[in-house]
């Protein structure tokens, strides 16, 4: 054989099982150092993943259980008190009215009438309330008119000396000759009757029949 195929054989009889018993004992000298209490190659220390909390949303309710459905029918603010007036003003008593689908629906004073009268903002943005004029002192409310309740605004306006009756703002029934409706009825921004339009302030871009409101129940939804 020649020298260098010498060599070669050399190596790799002796020279591989040097390297290979090398390599297991710098695997040993990592994992267990110098000691001979080999316990492994310690773990790194791993923060734990939180456990996640069980959502504790309750089941949704269905059917009966649900409760009473809070559809609403739309309808503008005039529509609305005009519905109850030619009803004839029930003061407990649902009335109807066709909301601007088409579909048949109920409501009542206390309901859906009464708060155009007392919540500020429904007209428009930045209107007062109807009540904060037109309030139950009537010897020092706008036009001696109380708007604040079922009696006060059945009752009318211009009670002078707090007188019990004065002059009738729902036109005996007939919304569009009322009073009330040429107040706040106001095609371009302007009453009918050259006068103010209310609730007082209220711009030209609110719409003649006032803001379209949520009001009401479907008939075919309210049972009755
Ligand atoms: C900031 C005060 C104010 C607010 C708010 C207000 N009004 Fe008036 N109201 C007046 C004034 C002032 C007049 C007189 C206007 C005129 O003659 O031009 C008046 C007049 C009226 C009249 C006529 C009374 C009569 O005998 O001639 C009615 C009806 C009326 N208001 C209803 C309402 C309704 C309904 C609202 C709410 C949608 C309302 N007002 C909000 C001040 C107010």
């Amino acid at each position: 054989m020649k020298d260098d195929t010498k060599t070669i054989v050399f190596v790799v009889t002796f020279g591989l099982p040097v390297l290979v018993l090398a390599f297991i004992f710098g695997l040993y000298a990592f994992g267990c150092g110098t000691t001979d209490s080999c316990t492994g190659i310690e773990k790194p220390v791993v923060t734990p993943i939180p456990t996640l909390v069980a959502a504790t949303m309750p089941a949704p309710k269905v059917g009966a259980e649900a409760g009473p459905l809070v559809i609403k029918c739309q309808v503008t603010a005039v529509d609305l008190i005009g519905a109850w007036v030619e009803a004839g003003v029930p003061e407990t008593d649902s009335f109807q009215f066709t909301d601007m689908k088409g579909q048949t629906c109920t409501a009542t004073f206390a309901g859906d009438v009464q708060r155009l009268f007392s919540e500020a903002n429904l007209w428009f943005s930045g209107a007062s309330a109807c009540t904060t004029c037109h309030y139950a002192d009537i010897e020092k409310a706008t036009f001696n008119l109380d708007m604040s309740s079922y009696a006060g605004i059945l009752a009318g306006s211009q009670r002078k000396d707090g007188a019990a009756t004065g002059v009738d703002i729902l036109g005996g029934g007939e919304w569009e000759s009322s009073l009330l409706y040429q107040m706040v009825y106001a095609p371009n921004g302007e009453s009918t009757i050259g006068r103010q339009i209310m609730p007082l302030g209220r711009p030209a871009s609110v719409p003649a029949k006032g803001p379209v409101i949520f009001a009401g129940t479907p008939v075919e939804l309210s049972g009755e």
